[in-house]
């Protein structure tokens, strides 16, 4: 699951066609987080108290089970609740947003031409 969310991070990977679409981390990010966290994670200034989850001090205090629940549930007033996360949904996603804090996780560029 954690190889599905960095394969989303390296980018440029074509999603295979198919019934079992292949779950992408910085998809997911991209289309539900990254309004408020920003593309990379660091949040954007227009967003009052957003969190910067490329911060490995803040990260390294969250366990991924808080992470979860703060997904599922929201952080109250301005991060809004995703419950309709599925379970693999939210497992890749969570790996994918560990990433951001720890640049060791993430796959090098692709190789050049
Ligand atoms: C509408 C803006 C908004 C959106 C959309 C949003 N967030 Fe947040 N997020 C915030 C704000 C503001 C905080 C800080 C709130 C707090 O700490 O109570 C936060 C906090 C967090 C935290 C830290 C939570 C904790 O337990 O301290 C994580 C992790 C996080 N967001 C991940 C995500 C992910 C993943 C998504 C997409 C599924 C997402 N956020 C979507 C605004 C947003």
């Amino acid at each position: 699951m954690l190889f599905a969310g960095l394969m989303g991070l390296a980018g440029g990977c074509k999603e295979p066609t198919g019934p079992e679409r292949e779950i992408s981390g910085a998809k997911i990010f991209a289309q539900n987080c990254a309004r408020c966290h920003g593309l990379d994670g660091k949040g954007l200034p227009e967003v009052a108290g957003v969190r910067d989850l490329t911060d490995p001090g803040f990260m390294s205090t969250i366990s991924d089970e808080r992470m979860r629940r703060s997904i599922r549930g929201g952080r109250p007033p301005t991060m809004p609740s995703f419950p309709h996360f599925s379970e693999p949904t939210l497992k890749v996603l969570v790996a994918y947003v560990r990433t951001l804090s720890q640049p060791e996780l993430q796959l090098p560029p692709p190789p050049g031409p």
